[in-house]
């Protein structure tokens, strides 16, 4: 069939559109079929025309699209452009039919997919002058299709998170373990070493038992964060937690100086109990990254924006490149774990806090510089707005 002998047929509706279309075309979509698009691509004169349904498609009128396939190719979603000029060449040299799904930008700049197919058609003497094809829109299916693929590799991010996270805890619970089972041996092995052998292995034993009790209870914290357990809601005094937590390192702080500016009364509506220890993480932090004789300072403000607390400390620091990963669950800077340095520690500290800050509604962000000192912010809602 040629076109260009017959040029009537590029007055373009959809009846002469059908009874131009090649066999198959024209057996498969007799008359308009509602959102089924049509087109013809004239291959020597680059001359493109539509159904009416196919200018639906593109929400566009026939008098605003020139018909020509330059101007299709530019309502194509520049992303899918190249693609889309690749298939179609394809199909031109391979002689195969062409088939894409591809996003068009509609005049208001949405987006929308299509799915288009099309067949080479020929003259007599066997020369391709044309392709033929349809188009529909199928926006709905492949925004179902992406949502699922989006929720499918977050599932796996999931997993993935949390095969890691049952990997480093078994890691973690191991060394403790190890350390208990190799002292209870030697007690056993060896019922007469001297009593100061025997006093450095129970002191070992019992030290690596507290060790494992606070993993196990850091992993429940961080368990219990995950299965979206709800935190209490009651009405929390700020300053009496701060000082109940003072208190409670008061002896672990014996060899530092710790400074406490005032302490504003504040109303936090939360958990008692874990904003308490989201206060002990920090503080345990802070006595645990600064050599003796180092300074602990504790600020408690209040403005429109919250209740702030904030923890500073003229300790060892963390370094740029640790920084961002410090609330990450088991992550430990380098210079914390500086063999004969190492003050102990899991990395679950800040996670379990940043877990506390966030089910607050709260913020919490850490500035620190290396050798000079490190301050922890922590931002909560108050209670009550100020009046
Ligand atoms: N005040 C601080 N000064 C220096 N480094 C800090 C400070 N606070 C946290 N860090 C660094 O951040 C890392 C993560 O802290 P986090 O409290 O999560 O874990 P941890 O203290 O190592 O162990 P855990 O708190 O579980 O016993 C620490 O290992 C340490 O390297
Ligand atoms: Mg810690």
């Amino acid at each position: 069939m040629d076109i260009n002998s017959e040029p009537e047929v590029w007055h373009f509706d959809h009846i002469s559109f059908a009874r131009e279309a090649s066999f198959e075309f024209r057996s498969e979509f007799q008359g308009e079929i509602a959102g089924l698009g049509l087109w013809a691509w004239n291959l020597s004169s680059g001359e493109v025309v539509w159904n009416r349904e196919e200018y639906g498609l593109y929400n566009l009128e026939p008098d605003t699209f020139p018909g020509t396939r330059d101007a299709w190719l530019r309502l194509i979603h520049p992303q899918d452009l190249e693609r889309v000029q690749s298939r179609v060449l394809q199909a031109l040299q391979e002689e195969l039919q062409y088939e894409d799904v591809f996003r068009i930008l509609l005049p208001h700049g949405e987006v929308r997919w299509l799915m288009g197919r099309g067949t080479l058609e020929r003259d007599e003497s066997g020369r391709a002058v044309r392709m033929v094809g349809i188009n529909m829109n199928i926006t709905e299916r492949k925004e179902t299709e992406l949502a699922l693929l989006e929720q499918e590799s977050l599932m796996r991010e999931m997993l993935e998170q949390q095969r890691r996270f049952v990997a480093d805890a078994g890691h973690e619970l191991r060394a403790p373990l190890t350390t208990i089972q190799g002292n209870l041996e030697l007690l056993r092995r060896f019922p007469g070493m001297t009593p100061q052998d025997r006093n450095e292995a129970l002191d070992e034993t019992e030290l690596e038992a507290k060790r494992l009790g606070r993993l196990v209870s850091d992993l429940l914290s961080l368990a219990r964060a995950d299965s979206g357990n709800k935190l209490k809601q009651e009405e929390v005094f700020f300053e009496q937690m701060l000082e109940n937590a003072l208190f409670e390192v008061q002896e672990k702080a014996r060899e530092h100086t710790l400074e406490l500016g005032p302490l504003p009364s504040s109303r936090v509506r939360g958990d008692r109990e874990r904003l308490q220890q989201l206060v002990l993480i920090l503080l345990d932090n802070a006595l645990k990254y600064t050599p003796k004789g180092g300074r602990i300072c504790l600020e408690l403000k209040q403005d429109s924006d919250g209740v702030k607390l904030e923890v500073h400390d003229n300790g060892m620091g963390i370094s740029e490149k640790d920084l961002p990963h410090v609330f990450e669950r088991f992550y430990r800077a380098d210079q914390a774990r500086a063999r004969g340095n190492d003050p102990g520690g899991t990395g679950l500290g800040l996670s379990i806090a940043q877990w506390i800050v966030g089910q607050h509604g709260g913020s919490i962000a850490l500035e620190s510089e290396l050798g000079v000192g490190t301050t922890a912010r922590v931002t909560l809602p108050l209670a009550l707005p100020l009046t």
